[in-house]
């Protein structure tokens, strides 16, 4: 089985069986990870290089990791020591480091769309670590597969996702891949962090977290993006947790059974309080196990391909 595309850029037109496949693959590489030797030659003799234009801790380590479990040469690159600096364009760059004969190329940039454009002047499979406001899609795998291995199956369950959707690519790309396994998707936030006609993707709309917690199986809880000016949508961090943070009081008042999900990084006591993020109901360190064996399927996946 192999995937009906050379390039992950996102989830919106990605079928449904390249999903489960990326799943049900990652399923084989989860078991490695408990391994006493994390190690498999699975990707030797293929190059991989991280080009991150924005910052990251889970994703660029993870990306990292995955590459280096499955035997792959892998090269990092910074913005703040490269040759961009001094002036060199990003299509330069790219040429220049796709002349050290590279394989795959793991991108992360503050620009939607830089993954496409990378597809135009690369030969190489281009992977989207996430790309401005547009999407994170391996962020949305590794979320499908945390559900998943908690609740079995996605397809009915009922999926809501809270807080800053409108600067969210984690938000898109789980609207997209959700819809297409089956799921119930809503969102829950403030107006003014929603946007507008987001009901036409197919969701369900709440501006209260307390039927939001009610009525649904799963939260998947965002992180309020200061860096994009989140902060102007609302009057304060203050009014936003009053209205639509997570507490452990909520969550046993309304539903017992609902799982919590959360890209990270969190703004503790923001989007969810301390005793949520290490509480009983959430799998937050689960999901980040989890998108080292996701990021080594879609790297497999990808590196294998017959030409
Ligand atoms: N979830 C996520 O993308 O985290 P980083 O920004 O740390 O990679």
């Amino acid at each position: 089985m192999s995937l009906s595309t050379k390039h992950l850029l996102g989830l919106q037109n990605l079928p449904r069986e390249d999903i489960e496949l990326i799943l049900d693959t990652a399923t084989t590489f989860r078991e490695i990870l408990d391994r006493p030797i994390k190690k498999v030659p699975t990707l030797t003799g293929t190059t991989v290089v991280n080009l991150f234009f924005e910052n990251s801790t889970r994703t660029r380590i993870s990306f990292e990791l995955a590459q280096k479990r499955l035997s792959a040469d892998t090269v990092n690159f910074s913005t703040a020591s490269s040759s961009t600096k001094k002036g060199e364009t990003f299509k330069d760059t790219v040429r220049n480091i796709e002349a050290m004969k590279i394989d795959i190329i793991v991108v992360r940039h503050q620009s939607a769309g830089v993954p496409t454009f990378l597809t135009r002047i690369s030969n190489a499979s281009i992977i989207n670590a996430g790309d401005g406001f547009h999407e994170h899609p391996t962020q949305a795998l590794l979320d499908f597969y945390s559900m998943k291995e908690k609740l079995g199956n996605i397809e009915g369950k009922k999926v809501c996702i809270v807080g800053d959707i409108a600067h969210s690519r984690v938000a898109l790309s789980n609207i997209y891949g959700l819809l297409s396994l089956g799921a119930k998707v809503s969102v829950c936030g403030p107006p003014t962090m929603l946007p507008r006609s987001i009901e036409n993707l197919g969701v369900k709309v709440y501006y209260d977290i307390n039927s939001a917690i009610k009525e649904n199986d799963i939260l998947n809880v965002l992180r309020i993006q200061l860096e994009r000016d989140a902060g102007n949508a609302i009057p304060s961090l203050r009014e936003y947790h009053k209205y639509f943070g997570i507490t452990k009081e909520r969550l046993d008042k309304y539903n017992k059974d609902i799982l919590i999900l959360h890209p990270g990084p969190i703004n503790r006591g923001v989007e969810l309080t301390s005793e949520v993020a290490d509480g009983e109901y959430q799998i937050i360190l689960d999901q980040v196990t989890n998108g080292v064996a996701v990021r080594m399927a879609v790297l497999y996946l990808l590196g294998t391909l017959p030409s």
